[in-house]
Parts: structure tokens; sequence; C-alpha cells
């Protein structure tokens, strides 16, 4: 059986990036016959300096979310990173398997660097992300594309510790859809879907009612000509809408290509907005239900879970290492 482990920031709005590039991998997962880990991130977050209040009910509404989208909790287990300080623990062990110019290569990182100021947790966030996955044996991360060279530098990290321990971590392999990986702004087609609140017109968040929704695929960023076809260099914006209904609806780019063939851009953005509030809405009405419930049962027996997988972790490589 697979062992799979993925994870979100409590950081901002869940937008749609976030489902199709994850989520909604996640509940296909959950449905298989895996062992699966979907953590909330928070300690990721505190590279942010977020508010505490707004972080606390964001780690909570987070969690809920899960659960309203759908995954399937009889093989998954959901709980929040910071609740198992094993990971901040195997965090320090890697980061002796963690080498500066390859952290200094990141990607992210220099993105960061530049927005957050070049402090010592944007540059080491890489190495807990390698120990989040590590620390349950992942052996799948179901992750938008973004993720890829953190992905990679988890392989690194990982077989540099089994070159000197014996083959103690399983090397991690990145899954994502063929479509929805990759989200671009509806405003800014070249600019990836994010977080970030000077960008709303250009996200879709998971709780949009209908209306803004189609009002935000109305006013999408395309091109002037009126011709419905996958061009990732010439026509960043219908590309992006195309791939957004094929990842919704399961179908393949060209078969997208093919159903609206006659159809203008007009028309076009309309399905997607209603492909894409068909699909969020039961999600977002869900999550309202939770809302009220308390969930702390399903939250505390979900964390011991996640404690006694990653404290084994913890106990066999302190075993290996002397410790
Ligand atoms: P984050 O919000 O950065 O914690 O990301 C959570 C998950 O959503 C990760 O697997 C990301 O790769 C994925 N993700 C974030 N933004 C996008 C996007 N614009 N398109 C596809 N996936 C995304
Ligand atoms: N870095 C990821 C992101 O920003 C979040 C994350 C942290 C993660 N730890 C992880 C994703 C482990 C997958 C596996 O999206």
């Amino acid at each position: 059986m697979k062992t799979v482990f993925s994870g979100i920031q409590p950081t901002g709005k869940v937008h749609l990036g976030n489902f199709l590039g994850a989520i909604k991998n996640w509940v296909y997962l959950s449905e298989q016959d895996n062992k699966n880990f979907f953590c909330v991130v928070d300690l990721h977050s505190i590279t942010t300096h977020p508010d505490p209040q707004e972080l606390n009910s964001n780690i909570g509404n987070t969690l809920k979310l899960l659960i309203a989208a759908g995954i399937n909790l009889e093989n998954s287990i959901i709980y929040a990173q910071s609740k198992v300080p094993q990971h901040a623990y195997l965090s320090w062990i890697l980061s002796s398997f963690s080498q500066v110019g390859e952290l200094q290569r990141m990607t992210q990182y220099k993105e960061k660097a530049d927005t957050l100021g070049s402090h010592a947790g944007i540059f080491t966030y890489p190495v807990l992300m390698a120990s989040d996955i590590l620390i349950h044996k992942a052996n799948e991360v179901p992750v938008g594309d973004d993720q890829t060279q953190h992905l990679e530098l988890t392989r690194n990290i990982a077989e540099r510790f089994n070159n000197n321990y014996g083959e103690i971590f399983p090397l991690p392999a990145k899954s994502s859809g063929k479509s929805g990986a990759r989200l671009m702004s509806l405003k800014h087609p070249d600019k990836k879907m994010s977080k970030s609140s000077d960008d709303i017109n250009g996200t879709i968040y998971f709780d949009d009612d209908k209306d803004t929704i189609m009002k935000k695929f109305k006013s999408s960023v395309t091109d002037s000509s009126d011709n419905i076809q996958y061009d990732l260099i010439e026509k960043k914006g219908i590309s992006n809408l195309i791939d957004i209904y094929a990842s919704i609806n399961d179908v393949s780019h060209e078969e997208v290509e093919k159903t609206f063939k006659n159809s203008q851009y007009g028309e076009f953005k309309m399905a997607v907005g209603e492909s894409v509030s068909e699909y969020l809405t039961p999600i977002n009405l869900k999550f309202i239900e939770l809302e009220k419930e308390n969930i702390s049962e399903i939250i505390n027996s979900n964390l011991q879970e996640a404690q006694s997988s990653a404290e084994s972790t913890v106990q066999e490589v302190n075993n290996i290492l002397g410790l």
C-alpha cells in the first residue's frame, strides 16, 4: 500500500488553484487503497509572520475545508503540523543533509526573499517540507507544479541520508493531474493564481458565490482572436480556461477544444464559470455546515495517529544516528 503525504498552508483563503492543483487529487487518492496524510502546514505559514488570531482560525477552517471537499477519512489522516513537533525535530536532522547551494537555487526562496525579506525561515522552508514528507515515509506527494523543485530537493536529501545510514526513507514521487497543476490568474495569465489579495479578480476563492464566479470569468483576460485553442505561448488566457474546464470535467485539452470548436469566447467563459460554480458550491455549502460543528473528536483521533506514525520514524532515526 502506498503512503501519500501532502500539505497546504493556512495562509489566506483557499483558491481554485489549490483545489485543482492539489485538493481534488487528494480526494481522488483518498478513495483508493492508500494511507494518506493531509497536513495543514502551519509552521510553514510562520515564515509570513501572520496575525495570530487569523492564523488560528485559518488552521481550523482549512481542516474543515478538507473534510468539506470530500476527503475520505477512513484511510486519510488530517492534522495540523505544529501539533506533531516531530516534523520540526526531523527537519533539524535533515538540515545537516541539505546543501546551502541547493537551497539557494530554490525558485520559491528567491521569489519570497524579494517579498518577505531574506530570513532563515524562508531559506530552510524546503527542509521542513522534506521532513513533512519523510516523517511518514511517503511514497507519493500530490502537489501543483510549483512544488516540483521542492520535491526533487526532498529526494536528494533522503538519498543523502540513506547513503550514510541505509535505506530508511523511500524516495517520494510527485504526482499531479493531467490538467490543473498550474492555474494562472484570470487577470494576469502569465502569473500563477495565488492567495495574495492584490489580485482578487484574477483568483477564484472557494467561497465565491456564483455571481462573483461568473463575473470573474466574464472579465477574464484572453486575446483578440475567437479561437478556443490550447496554446501556452500565444494564448495563455484561453489555455488557462481550457485547463480549468478540462480539470473539473476530467477531460483532455483536446476534448475541450472539440466541444467548443464552434463557440465564441463569451460562451466558453460562461461554460467554464458554470463548471467551476457547480464544483465549488457544494463544497462551500458543506463547509458552512461544518463551520457550526465541533469536529474536535475527529481532529484528536487523527492527530493521535499522525503523532504515532511520526514518532516511530523519529525513534528509528534516533537509533540509527546513535542519539
Ligand atoms: P499553498 O497554498 O502554497 O500552501 O499550496 C497548496 C497546494 O496548492 C500545493 O500543492 C500547491 O502546489 C497547490 N497550488 C497553489 N497554487 C496553485 C496554482 N495556481 N495552480 C495549481 N496548484 C496550485
Ligand atoms: N510548500 C507547499 C506549498 O507552498 C506546502 C507544503 C509544505 C507541502 N510541506 C509540504 C506540500 C509537504 C507537500 C508536501 O504549497
